[in-house]
């Protein structure tokens, strides 16, 4: 079992927040996100902006594309974005569409999914999932617990690379020892603590005690 990465997602308002936060952080991280809140308030100027910043490491545009994948992978992937999201109700053609232009395309998991539409992810070569918490479900009083970890697993052994996001906090992250997630995903956790460096270091120690 291999040690999930940390990705932290900026989601910020913002560019100049954002930037402010990413500095911070960027050397503790392994992943650097585009929230899709920054994506649509400062998009592909943010995504070039980042990847300036760290010119070595994976930057993710989460789009949450649902339409119009080529076009939308192309403007990412121009920026500076090695990877992008898709939501999960996007057809086939957009998924593909947007693999062809990017490294990697990952599905973004939310509300309505089957296991047999995951398998038609991965029969059209797309191996990266996002398993979510919303944070309007979150808001409304979700929490993460078995069902979740239930269908992480599954997702892993159908042979997806899972990564975990939605409302993390350092205490959540042992609900998931025993299984090989790739990546958690955090962007509160981390961006809306007193000391996001510290908070970020805090995760990957985390990480680093569970995962080995
Ligand atoms: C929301 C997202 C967020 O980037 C993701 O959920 C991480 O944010 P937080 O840790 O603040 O919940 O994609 O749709
Ligand atoms: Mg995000």
């Amino acid at each position: 079992m291999s040690k999930p990465n940390l990705q932290v997602a900026l989601d910020h308002s913002d560019l100049p927040s954002a930037i402010k936060d990413v500095v911070a952080v960027g050397e503790v991280v392994d992943i650097l996100e585009v929230g899709t809140i920054l994506c649509l308030q400062a998009g592909a100027e943010a995504v070039r902006c980042i990847r300036a910043l760290y010119p070595d490491k994976k930057v993710v545009a989460d789009t949450k594309c649902a339409d119009a994948g080529g076009t939308v992978a192309k403007n990412c992937r121009d920026a500076g974005a090695d990877w992008m999201t898709v939501i999960c109700c996007a057809t086939i053609p957009t998924m593909k569409a947007a693999a062809k232009e990017v490294e990697e395309v990952q599905v973004e998991l939310y509300g309505d999914w089957t296991y047999e539409q995951a398998q038609k992810w991965l029969d059209a070569g797309i191996s990266q999932a996002i398993y979510h918490q919303s944070r309007d479900a979150l808001l409304a009083g979700e929490t993460w617990g078995e069902k979740d970890l239930a269908k992480v697993k599954k997702l892993i052994e159908m042979g997806f690379r899972v990564s975990v996001t939605g409302g993390l906090d350092v205490e959540t992250l042992k609900l998931f020892k025993g299984l090989d997630v790739y990546t958690f995903i955090t962007g509160r956790g981390i961006t809306a603590a007193k000391e996001p460096k510290k908070a970020a270091q805090d995760f990957q120690d985390e990480i680093k005690r569970i995962w080995g």
